[in-house]
């Protein structure tokens, strides 16, 4: 309902914009940054929050393998068959192509068949443990918006741990356990996403799903990001705006989807047996045929485009942001501080772009929307129940729902769902008074409150 409602409306007054794209169903709107609309003052930009389109990320990330010489075929070894102990003559060799498994495999376009595959060298030192680390480095913070999907060509391993890193690989934190017995490997109890909540959504657990020895089905292990954003917009993700608002207004939530590294570290081969076979270690290695990592580079909602350009991503920043992540004010643009853009209120969110510095305003320039600052929030309707979320209700222009019983309203705004604005109910709307502009609040007098950094001539 709200979406083709949006749809109508923004058909109506949208002119120009800078980056048209169709409309993703799935993953909502935040993909125009600016549009060109009519006011009685002549054509103006209308700014957006505005994010890049969620695609396949492993087109730009750099793997990097340790021990770095851990690769099969140098020297050339034989290995036993995937499964099979006793068929031992196959071989990998580095310096022949159609025997060499290198990393790049793992990474290549799937759906050949054979497949190809990175593989590891055999666990000829037993008992010493075979372990590997696969470090996927992008240099840019991105944004998980699927799964990650792992596939073994191998079995899938007794012990793995997926890290991550939020700080170009200085430091790293564990994103998931996985073992085919959790309390032996890691003295943690299994668990599955499934077992959590809203609640526990963050909790770093350990999984036995996806560890049982050699089959032809279970090559796959996955990191369940649909499952956890699904806490938040529902089975089918059908209410992503309530996955949006929650993100908006939760930091740790919006950091637990958003890496810059990934880490796979390999600790123990799949066994398939209670005893390692010591006559066959040719058996036990690692192979991976496929790695899924779909995500957008975060740009703080301030941009839709993002570059690869010399190996490297880089936000194409709008509303007078800069920096990689778009993370601050450009030069000049310092007018306050910097701040990410907001998917609230739904669907079009709040750009909240830098403005000209005091010292560099000569004419004040042509304004849009400040919203009020979300914290400065007001409680209405104090006596309704169970009104703000639900199936069909939530709270509009940027209010929050408070335990299910009401909405905290920015200032301008009023009603159980924030629906109105309080100058309307009052009457004092001044005719000027643009889309959703407090009344009172000429651009003028706007700009000045935003420059002087009090909230309070926004309360009426
Ligand atoms: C893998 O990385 C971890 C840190 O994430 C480190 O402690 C460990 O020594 C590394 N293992 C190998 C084999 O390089
Ligand atoms: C950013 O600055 C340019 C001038 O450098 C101006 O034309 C443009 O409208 C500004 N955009 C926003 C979003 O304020
Ligand atoms: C919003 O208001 C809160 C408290 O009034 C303040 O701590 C915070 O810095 C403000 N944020 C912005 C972006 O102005």
């Amino acid at each position: 309902m709200y979406l083709s409602r949006f749809l109508s409306i923004h058909a109506l007054w949208v002119t120009v914009s800078s980056v048209m794209q169709p409309y993703p169903l799935v993953w909502g709107h935040y993909d125009v940054c600016k549009t060109q609309i009519y006011t009685e003052e002549g054509k103006v930009w209308d700014y957006m929050a505005c994010q890049p389109e969620s695609t396949d990320m492993t087109k730009y990330l750099k793997v990097k393998l340790d021990p770095p010489d851990i690769t099969c075929g140098d020297p050339p070894e034989s290995f036993c068959a995937m499964g099979n102990p006793y068929m031992c003559n196959n071989e990998c060799d580095a310096t022949t192509p159609e025997l060499a498994h290198p990393p790049e495999l793992m990474f290549d376009f799937e759906g050949r068949h054979p497949s190809t595959f990175w593989q590891s060298a055999t666990w000829k030192e037993y008992p010493k443990p075979l372990q590997v680390n696969i470090t996927l480095s992008w240099s840019k913070t991105i944004e998980l918006t699927d799964n990650i999907v792992i596939t073994f060509e191998s079995g899938r391993p007794d012990q793995m741990i997926l890290e991550k890193s939020l700080d170009y690989g200085r430091t790293w934190q564990p994103y998931q356990y996985y073992a085919t017995d959790c309390l032996d490997a890691f003295h943690m109890d299994p668990k599955s996403v499934k077992d959590l909540s809203q609640h526990s959504v963050l909790e770093i657990i350990c999984t036995e799903e996806y560890s049982t020895g050699y089959s032809t089905n279970s090559k796959i292990i996955h990191f369940e990001i649909k499952d956890r954003f699904a806490f938040f917009a529902g089975p089918r993700l059908r209410n992503m705006a309530s996955l949006y608002g929650q993100l908006d207004t939760t930091k740790k939530l919006r950091d637990f989807f958003t890496v810059t590294d990934l880490r796979i570290r390999l600790l123990r081969p799949a066994v398939g047996e209670i005893f390692v076979d010591e006559l066959h270690l040719a058996r036990y290695f690692y192979a991976i045929s496929d790695i899924k990592v779909r995500g957008r580079c975060k740009c703080n909602l301030h941009a839709t485009v993002c570059v690869y350009d010399n190996s490297k991503l880089t936000c194409e920043c709008e509303h007078n942001t800069t920096g990689p992540d778009c993370g601050k004010c450009k030069k000049n643009y310092q007018g306050r501080p910097w701040s990410p853009g907001s998917y609230l209120p739904i669907p079009k969110g709040t750009a909240n772009t830098c403005i000209p510095s005091i010292s560099s305003i000569g004419t004040p320039p042509k304004f849009n929307r400040i919203w009020p600052n979300i914290s400065s929030l007001e409680v209405s309707n104090p006596k309704q129940a169970n009104v703000c979320d639900n199936e069909l209700l939530h709270c509009q222009n940027g209010g929050t729902c408070h335990n299910n019983v009401r909405c905290l309203c920015p200032a301008a705004y009023t009603g159980i769902l924030c629906e109105k604005l309080r100058c309307e109910e009052a009457g004092s709307c001044g005719s000027d008074s643009g889309q959703g502009v407090p009344p009172r609040g000429s651009p003028a007098l706007l700009l000045l409150t935003a420059l002087l950094g009090t909230a309070s001539p926004l309360v009426f």
